[in-house]
């Protein structure tokens, strides 16, 4: 069976969504009165939906997600190819995607060893969580139970994974959650908490002192965005992560970077850590993976974690005891092999760096003529533009002021997105994340749009 629609069949795709649907992120009143959106394709940066409009999508799928654009039949053709010779086989045994995609991945990331399959971000990182508690009772006597995270973070849906989340819109009425979940302070400098010449250093001290008042022997792991993505686009300042570093060095905290936004292109990088010279012991990945064509995450560690769950083979609890069904689907691993293949033939990475710059530089622009941007702040093609209120006193201004402008340049046929239902006050950033096929004339085309957005909104 194709799914090749008439008009008239996209009608009733439109009931039939309204009907039985339930959206992620949705009130969903609105739909009684509104037609819920229907994309129905994507070519490159572009998407159709299923009332013939074309837009431009700057935020790769909504989500930062289809970082190699829409409509590649080389993934497609790999992966119709592999579903017929093997799709599936649980992953207490192996296949030949699997295989293959996490000895490329590991090539790109020095220093780690072994890649554990799961199917999304959230479950990602918590088989980190898992194995942090598992390292606690086998290695630490039950001490270092702690996982330490970062207000405006974000790592997840699950309720572990909310006991993560630095975004308390996202976590709240979710509770109760479980203990030993930590908080430690944001490094925005922008919202600047403490009025020092080194913000970076001084930001990154403040989780030395969270580590001091929970006992370094209760602390096993810290998880980290390298560029905070829902929390409002946070490249963290000069200094910061070389003093993390040195910190979890210092109290034996196991490093894990969460890469589900960052990683695999999007900072100009194979991975945001990489900006940084930082040396992880876990990483998780999800979004950019396989961009979109086939759900696949990885929770990836250094073979000195690995040799932790294997170093007693006589006690039948030693190991790693968990699975995912769907982490032994063959289209994950396939699907991100022929993305990085892509990445890499296209010279992706370095197309990022450079349409990175002349975003951010577009942003600055418009900074300097639309008194309402507060900050602008980016790496690679992940950006973000802080709108204000006032830009001595950063009042942030209104969320629904910040819909209204991605609400007009979706008017103008250009999708972006903005911070939302993460922070109290705060979800007043406009968010981009274009393909990193994106072209000149593409980030041209995007700022021009919020510039006019900005003024039929403001003035
Ligand atoms: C940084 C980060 N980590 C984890 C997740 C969770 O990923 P998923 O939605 O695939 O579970 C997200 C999702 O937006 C994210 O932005």
């Amino acid at each position: 069976m194709t799914l090749n629609t008439s008009p008239n069949d996209l009608g009733h795709v439109i009931e039939a969504d309204r009907a039985n649907v339930w959206h992620h992120l949705s009130q969903h009143k609105a739909y009684e009165t509104i037609n819920p959106r229907i994309y129905i394709e994507g070519k490159g940066l572009k998407v159709w939906d299923a009332l013939g409009n074309e837009y431009l999508d700057a935020v790769s799928g909504g989500v930062w997600t289809v970082n190699v654009g829409y409509g590649r039949e080389s993934i497609a053709n790999a992966v119709r190819d592999q579903l017929v010779k093997l799709n599936y086989f649980a992953g207490a045994a192996g296949t030949i995607p699997g295989a293959l995609f996490a000895e490329k991945l590991i090539s790109k990331m020095p220093g780690m060893s072994r890649v554990y399959y799961s199917n999304s971000g959230s479950e990602a990182n918590e088989k980190v969580y898992k194995m942090v508690r598992q390292i606690a009772h086998r290695h630490h006597g039950g001490k270092k139970w702690k996982i330490l995270f970062r207000e405006r973070d974000y790592h997840g849906t699950t309720i572990a994974t909310l006991a993560t989340s630095g975004q308390p819109q996202r976590a709240a009425q979710y509770g109760p959650f479980p203990d030993g979940f930590i908080s430690v302070p944001h490094c925005l400098e922008y919202r600047k908490q403490w009025d020092v010449e080194n913000y970076g250093e001084r930001a990154a001290n403040a989780i030395e002192e969270v580590i001091l008042r929970e006992g370094p022997d209760t602390v096993g792991c810290i998880v980290l965005e390298p560029v905070t993505a829902g929390g409002g686009v946070i490249v963290p300042p000069k200094g910061y992560w070389e003093r993390v570093q040195q910190i979890c060095e210092k109290y034996n905290v196991l490093l894990h970077i969460d890469e589900v936004v960052c990683g695999v292109g999007r900072t100009g990088k194979w991975f945001g850590y990489q900006q940084y010279g930082v040396k992880p012991d876990f990483v998780t990945m999800a979004k950019g993976v396989a961009s979109g064509y086939a759900a696949i995450s990885c929770t990836v560690t250094t073979e000195r974690v690995f040799e932790m769950f294997k170093d007693d083979a006589s006690d039948p609890m030693s190991y790693f005891r968990d699975i995912s069904t769907f982490g032994g689907c063959t289209a994950g691993p396939v699907a991100a092999l022929e993305n990085m293949r892509i990445i890499e033939e296209e010279n992706l990475l370095e197309n990022t760096v450079r349409m990175g710059e002349r975003c951010l530089n577009n942003l600055a622009a418009l900074k300097e003529k639309h008194s309402v941007v507060g900050d602008v702040r980016g790496l690679g093609l992940f950006l973000g533009a802080e709108l204000v209120a006032d830009r001595k006193t950063k009042e942030p201004v209104e969320e629904k002021r910040v819909q209204a402008v991605v609400a007009d340049c979706l008017k103008q046929g250009v999708i972006i997105g903005a911070t939302n239902r993460s922070l109290d006050g705060l979800n007043n950033t406009l968010c981009l994340s274009p393909a990193l096929i994106a072209t000149a004339n593409d980030i041209d085309r995007i700022t021009d749009v919020i510039d006019r957005a900005l003024t039929n909104v403001f003035g």
